[in-house]
């Protein structure tokens, strides 16, 4: 990250500016290390799983080369979209930090929020391990947060991670109507005097609005059923109200695959996974690598770069570029009545 790729000032305007951000995720540093209380904690069920194949899967040596490859792109920022570690251990947290040194060495330029393996354990996730390596790339102490990049760009973070037996996620509603503020929104009481919370469009809304969170509401029908149990498990209330916002990028992983789509019922979000830079997939089908993204004005392009294993070749393969992305309006595009949502209603889980 050179010196002339300064992040633009409030007085430039938008289509001046163009932004280029690196899209990483699920790097997932992990160390094998089983010690006694470990007996008693989740850890060993991560360390049996690296026992049985997790260490053959991600590829610690590639990392130098990922390092290079996306230096040499020159960013303006980068962000991580969690999965960091695998166990989320004290020796995992400490190479992460080390090993990703070379991007992060200001905190203005780098935006990272947690996996779910980055709160593998009870333990972990009470003493804010996380945070603790980490926090200082965040938006703020406690999640949600926004990060300005520039006067019309920003970034939510969000984090629906927690330490459980499953791989499942859950966003806590709080954090919806946290996030609702932080965008100027207002809260009013249900009208039925039900008891239920409204909450209207938010009326500052950065233009170029960036989530970042490490699970997807949903996902090419590909990879749907990968998705289904380790879903995040209130998917659909946050869908109802990102559908609010209009256009956004929502930059996430967990599913190691690279994407980029516009889900049918959230036309206005361009959902972007990285995958996993240093996977190692024998049957060839999931190239390794991450994404560079274009922010030009209004519009965006997405670019996958993947590493061709058989070749030994970076490849860049373009995957979406959208004119005007920010500038659209869908009028009533799954928009829910009168653009309000009731965040304690039940809907479907994905
Ligand atoms: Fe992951
Ligand atoms: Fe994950």
């Amino acid at each position: 990250m050179t010196a002339h790729h300064r992040i633009p000032g409030p007085d430039q305007p938008i289509c001046d500016t163009p932004l280029r951000i690196v899209h990483l995720s699920d790097i997932h540093f992990w160390r094998i290390e089983i010690g006694p209380r470990d007996l008693f904690s989740k850890r060993i069920v991560g360390s049996v799983s690296l026992l049985l194949g997790r260490a053959r899967a991600f590829k610690l040596d590639r990392l130098p080369a990922v390092i290079e490859r996306v230096l040499s792109l020159q960013p303006d920022h980068v962000v991580i979209s969690g999965d960091l570690t695998t166990t989320a251990s004290e020796r995992e947290f400490q190479d992460a930090r080390a090993g990703l040194a070379p991007l992060l060495e200001d905190p203005r330029r780098a935006t990272i929020v947690p996996g779910n393996h980055d709160r593998y354990t009870g333990e972990a996730q009470r003493s804010r391990r996380f945070e603790e390596y980490f926090g200082e790339f965040t938006g703020g102490p406690e999640f949600p947060w926004l990060k300005h990049l520039d006067h019309q760009t920003a970034i939510l973070g969000l984090d629906p991670t927690r330490a459980d037996l499953t791989a499942r996620g859950h966003l806590p509603e709080s954090q919806i109507v946290a996030a609702h503020h932080l965008l100027g929104g207002q809260l009013t009481p249900d009208p039925d005097g039900s008891g239920e919370v409204h909450v209207g469009v938010p009326p500052h809304k950065p233009r170029r609005l960036i989530v970042l969170c490490h699970y997807p509401l949903t996902a090419p029908p590909i990879y749907l059923l990968e998705l289904h149990p380790k879903r995040l498990t209130n998917a659909w209330v946050l869908g109802e109200w990102l559908r609010l916002l209009g256009p956004h990028l929502y930059c996430c992983g967990h599913i190691h695959a690279a994407w980029a789509f516009r889900p049918l019922d959230l036309p206005e979000q361009l959902c972007l996974n990285a995958g996993a830079p240093l996977m190692h997939d024998p049957r060839g089908f999931r190239s390794p690598g991450f994404l560079e993204i274009l922010l030009d004005g209004d519009s965006v392009s997405v670019v996958h770069h993947c590493w061709r294993r058989k070749q030994k070749t970076w490849d860049a393969l373009p995957l979406i570029d959208v004119a005007d992305f920010f500038a659209e309006a869908h009028p009533g595009a799954g928009r829910p009545m009168d653009s309000q949502i009731q965040l304690s209603r039940r809907g479907p889980s994905l």
